[in-house]
């Protein structure tokens, strides 16, 4: 059994200095609830409902060499916790991806690109170009996703079958639908879901919260409130995300018949 966790916030806009710290406070409390993992939100240092590619830039960092990775690894280091965290990044092209950053009390670990973006993210953002990514982080393999990825069913399966027993999932989201989607991700991989969603109101746009940790069963283990900034924590069985079998007869991975899936 492990204890991971959700940290929810509210970012606020264009002001990472303050973004970090709210982050730090959330990392604290998961780590001294013994929190092994904890994942915030999708840009959870910029804020999310930019006016302009300019406003993007003026926050956006390299990653792993700019000030956000930075911290998220001293705050690894010094909670000895693993962090999934989505932010804005700039590469050294000045090409802006709404990104997420791995880190682990070692260090750096590796970052994913969001593929699926939504709305006016497609003004700002490329869409991801490294593919789906699984991470092995010792004790688990987390996979990683940004929010509107998880409308496409596509994106967890992938990840699943890449071997992910854990999906980490940031997101800002908007529409009311993926609490109700998200616990048959999990039941249809046999994986655990974590999703760290935002609270908030952001030049006119709400965001829903409902932050959750959902199991391989489809239950929701744990889920945040509409509007508060907290950390839920869930004490989860890794076994249950390894063994794809429902019962003697089913296993859902090898059950599988690719040969009459539309591509
Ligand atoms: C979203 O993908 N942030 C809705």
């Amino acid at each position: 059994m492990v204890k991971v966790a959700f940290g929810q916030m509210n970012p606020v806009l264009l002001s990472p200095e303050d973004n970090l710290s709210k982050a730090e406070a959330l990392i604290e409390r998961a780590a001294l609830e013994g929190a092994r993992l904890i994942i915030l939100p999708e840009l959870f240092d910029t804020g999310y409902n930019f006016e302009s590619k300019e406003e993007v830039e003026g926050v956006a960092q390299p990653i792993p060499d700019g000030k956000t990775t930075r911290f998220l690894i001293r705050a690894a280091r010094k909670y000895g916790i693993f962090i999934v965290a989505g932010t804005a990044e700039r590469d050294s092209l000045g090409r802006l991806y709404n990104s997420a950053v791995v880190v682990g009390p070692m260090g750096y670990i590796g970052k994913y690109r969001k593929i699926h973006l939504f709305a006016h993210e497609k003004e700002f953002f490329e869409p991801g170009n490294l593919g789906f990514q699984v991470f092995n982080i010792g004790f688990t393999r987390i996979g990683v996703m940004i929010c509107f990825d998880w409308f496409f069913p596509e994106s967890v399966r992938t990840l699943a079958l890449k071997g992910a027993e854990i999906i980490a999932h940031p997101a800002n989201l908007v529409m009311p639908y993926a609490p109700r989607a998200m616990p048959i991700r999990a039941l249809e991989n046999r994986v655990y879901t974590i999703t760290a969603d935002r609270v908030g109101v952001e030049r006119g746009l709400r965001f829903i919260g409902r932050s959750q940790i959902n199991s391989p069963r489809a239950e929701v283990l744990v889920e945040g409130s509409e509007d508060g900034e907290e950390v839920g924590i869930a004490e989860i069985d890794l076994s249950l995300a390894r063994d794809k079998r429902l019962n003697d007869y089913n296993d859902v991975f090898r059950d599988r018949k690719p040969q009459y899936y539309a591509r």
